[in-house]
């Protein structure tokens, strides 16, 4: 009885990650940390499922792992370089251990909306990073946006100096620690799924993230408010591991990298209609949001904005240049 039990509860678990793989199909595991709906990432993940499932049935099967359900972000690059999940989009605050060039899209202030993101990445230099850590095992086949981040806390937020003295959850990132540290708050680096409960019991009293992410863990549930400042980028890199993208066939690996660049253009235009229904579904479900006028959000750019100092040599003077140029 208890086999029979437990085989139930894992058709059930694996049905609810998509559809059930077929022997003799690759199966491609995708963990990732986010919910599934509203939410940027949740719905590109569950489109390139849908597309993989259904123009590649016989040949390949995909399977989403949401919420956190498989691995962390901190644990899930090593599963792939163990060869237990084969894609994964952790933002590019993730990457620390393998590469310093995604510091520059951490900075504050560097980029001005989702545009100029977009812009960046698609220029050489943006494009180059995606092979920046090839050498340690991972190739980076497209970047996945999801949109500027806002601050919220245990108290309002207006002045930076409100910051001060209070502890904000971070993405493990040496630049968000050092940006948090400007404010003359206390960084603590943590995991994404245990950042409600952080909240909620006063580990800590603030994070950093964006709408759709603030509605999809409802942070704001257990904030006093959030206030808009656009002051960073969340964004993604779609990886894989070398040896098992190498390790296809090449008609396998080509179909695969069209629908994802497909589910990428698709989703990537539609990502400022997300952003703007999650931070819509915060104000229905009564959660406060904070407006600053032009000078209160400027004291925030020259509290923050000293930081690039600190990160210049990784991140390159030339490519904060060539930033700047696009969100002139
Ligand atoms: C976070 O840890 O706050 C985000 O990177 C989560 C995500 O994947 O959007």
């Amino acid at each position: 009885l208890t086999m029979a039990v437990s085989a139930i509860v894992l058709t059930a678990t694996v049905n609810t990650a998509s559809a059930a793989c077929e022997e003799g199909e690759i199966v491609i595991k995708f963990s990732h940390v986010t919910n599934s709906d509203k939410h940027p990432k949740g719905i590109a993940a569950s489109l390139l499922a849908e597309r993989v499932n259904e123009e590649m049935n016989g040949k390949a099967c995909m399977e989403v792992y949401p919420n956190s359900t498989l691995y962390n972000d901190d644990q899930v690059l090593e599963a792939m370089l163990q060869g237990d999940v084969q894609l994964a989009a952790p933002s590019l605050s993730k990457f620390e251990a393998f590469t310093k060039q995604f510091r520059i899209f951490d900075l504050p202030f560097m980029f001005k909306n989702m545009d100029a993101v977009d812009a960046f990445q698609m220029s050489e230099t943006g494009q180059a990073m995606k092979e920046s850590m090839v050498r340690r095992g991972l190739l980076g086949l497209d970047f996945w946006h999801n949109g500027m981040k806002q601050f919220s806390a245990n108290k309002p937020l207006i002045e930076p100096s409100d910051a001060a003295g209070l502890k904000f959850r971070v993405q493990p990132s040496d630049v968000l620690v050092a940006q948090m540290q400007a404010l003359g708050a206390s960084p603590q680096p943590m995991a994404f799924s245990e950042v409600y409960g952080a909240l909620q019991q006063g580990v800590v009293d603030g994070q950093e993230n964006t709408w759709s992410n603030i509605y999809g863990k409802k942070f704001f549930e257990v904030q006093d408010g959030t206030t808009e400042t656009n002051h960073g980028v969340l964004d993604y890199l779609v990886v894989t591991n070398v040896d098992w993208w190498e390790g296809l066939d090449a008609d396998v690996r080509d179909q695969l990298a069209t629908i994802m660049h497909e589910v990428t253009a698709t989703r990537n235009a539609a990502v400022g209609e997300v952003d703007a229904e999650a931070r819509q579904a915060v104000l229905d479900a009564g959660g406060e949001i904070r407006e600053l006028t032009a000078e209160q959000r400027q004291a925030w750019v020259d509290a923050m904005k000293p930081v690039w100092s600190q990160f210049e040599a990784d991140v390159g003077a030339e490519n904060i240049a060539a930033a700047q140029e696009i969100n002139a």
